[in-house]
């Protein structure tokens, strides 16, 4: 069926799936915030970074903002990532409510730390702008200039509502792009971020002139801290050995077309990292991605070595051979994260577990100060199955979401709940949204909460999954006992 569709961005990437949808016979109006690259774009019907890509005759250039915004069944944000709130702000009046929204930008935000997806729905929602807009993040190994020659390609459509997901899964997909589903966005548009400081260090390693078995292990090892990153914020594993996660690294990482790559091997070969960004020319995506990389990894408390290094190399003047050397004679490591003994106790009483029909269930909370109340709820969650999932509201989670300041940190009552034998596994609780992506990633059946929240998460039914309320014990919670204690 015939789509209206609005890409915001002329870049090499934009034009690359404008081509792509107009060829499928979509009706693709494209805007740029440049009014030259409109006007040469529109007259010469050729991209100068993709030579050989004709444009079609029937995509619409345009630089009114407004026009490229109204009626659209699907925009597409293309912007390099600096660019993205600037042009959500411009865009906002134009946007109707329940827009589906795609973007294809890959970075983070430094001040904000948020993704790019996240960077538009607050942007958007700015002086009671549109509240319900649906994102996606398109993303995986994706040259533009693969695309633009109609070579074969995967990529993936990742959103909290897989609905939305699976609609622009069929609107993107065709003989020459096969597109992939995913729910944990989050992953995606990290992996997206993250891959492009790995590729920078890839070309650092070839500019130094390092061989393949540079390149492997910064892939390797690169993705192992990446993954690291990823878990520790509520992100699914395997998100990261997916195409948005390995299969774009690899991708990045290796290919002449990457910018990223071009440029670390410019700083790897002795080029001051100013002039190596001078000489790439377009917006070089890893180097943007640097603080914010670093930023989370302090704030969620995970070993990010390679970003460090590439870090120290950009912004701190350090010498890449010298960086490398430090890289090198790090601590002894263990690849294994853990033991064979846990993992083997997890596989085999999941197994056990499946074969006879084991019910799994999940809570959420914060257990500060536990209380026989938490016992309690405990104690007949556990009884509805026979596995039961913590997710634990982190420190960060309760300080910016939910207005609370713990007594114990996160690691305390982690610890504190696995000593109790009705509690199975603790995982962290760091967004409002994960709750759709744990049901799916921890096979859950029954979703418990107190009855304070009633109703309050009955949607988790569309995923397939029993949610049940269990009165709460009365007169105990911590805010009391805080109190009490504090007379
Ligand atoms: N809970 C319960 N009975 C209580 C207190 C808590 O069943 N007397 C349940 C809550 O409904 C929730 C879980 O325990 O499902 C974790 O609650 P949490 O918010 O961590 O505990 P509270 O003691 O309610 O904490 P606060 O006073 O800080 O809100």
């Amino acid at each position: 069926m015939t789509q209206t569709i609005g890409v915001l961005g002329a870049g090499t990437w934009g034009m690359a799936l404008a081509r792509m949808l107009a060829v499928q016979g979509h009706r693709v109006t494209v805007w740029s915030a440049l009014p030259h690259e409109v006007d040469q774009l529109a007259a010469e019907r050729v991209h100068p970074n993709l030579p050989d890509m004709v444009i079609p005759a029937d995509i619409i250039f345009t630089k009114n903002i407004e026009e490229v915004c109204r009626g659209q069944a699907v925009l597409v944000f293309a912007v390099p990532s600096p660019y993205v709130r600037a042009t959500a702000a411009a865009a906002r009046p134009f946007i109707p409510d329940g827009q589906i929204i795609v973007d294809v930008a890959k970075g983070i935000e430094a001040d904000t730390l948020y993704t790019m997806t996240e960077v538009i729905r607050d942007e958007l929602q700015r002086d009671g702008g549109c509240r319900n807009v649906k994102l996606v993040a398109l993303s995986g190994p994706t040259h533009a200039e693969e695309v633009a020659r109609d070579l074969p390609t995967t990529i993936v459509s990742a959103a909290t509502d897989l609905s939305v997901a699976q609609t622009v899964q069929s609107l993107f997909m065709n003989t020459c792009m096969r597109v992939y589903t995913n729910v944990d966005i989050l992953g995606v548009e990290l992996c997206g971020a993250v891959k492009n400081i790995l590729a920078l260090a890839a070309g650092i390693s070839v500019g130094l002139g390092y061989g393949d078995n540079a390149k492997a292990a910064i892939i390797t090892r690169g993705m192992a801290e990446l993954t690291r990153l990823g878990l520790a914020m509520g992100c699914m594993e395997q998100t990261f050995s997916g195409l948005a996660g390995m299969g774009d690294l690899i991708v990045t990482a290796t290919s002449r077309h990457s910018r990223n790559n071009r440029c670390g091997q410019l700083i790897g070969s002795g080029v001051r990292p100013a002039d190596a960004i001078a000489a790439v020319g377009m917006v070089v995506e890893g180097i943007h991605a640097i603080p914010a990389a670093l930023k989370l990894a302090r704030r969620y408390g995970v070993e990010m070595p390679i970003v460090e290094a590439v870090d120290s190399v950009v912004s701190g003047g350090a010498d890449p051979a010298e960086a490398v050397r430090e890289l090198m004679s790090r601590g002894a490591k263990d690849e294994l994260t853990t033991t064979p003994y846990d993992v083997n106790f997890e596989n085999n009483h999941l197994c056990d577990g499946r074969r006879n029909g084991m019910k799994r269930v999940i809570t959420y909370g914060t257990f500060d100060l536990l209380h026989y109340g938490h016992i309690n709820l405990l104690r007949r969650a556990r009884a509805l199955g026979d596995y039961l999932v913590v997710a634990l509201s982190t420190d960060e989670f309760n300080r910016d979401e939910k207005n609370k300041t713990c007594y114990f940190t996160y690691e305390q009552r982690k610890m504190l709940l696995e000593a109790m034998r009705y509690v199975d596994l603790v995982i962290p609780e760091s967004d409002w949204d994960q709750k759709r992506r744990d049901v799916h990633e921890y096979h859950i059946d029954t979703f418990v909460m107190g009855d304070d929240w009633k109703g309050k998460f009955d949607f988790l039914k569309e995923e397939g999954v029993e949610v049940v309320y269990l009165p709460r014990t009365p007169e105990v919670s911590t805010t009391e006992i805080k109190q009490d204690l504090a007379k």
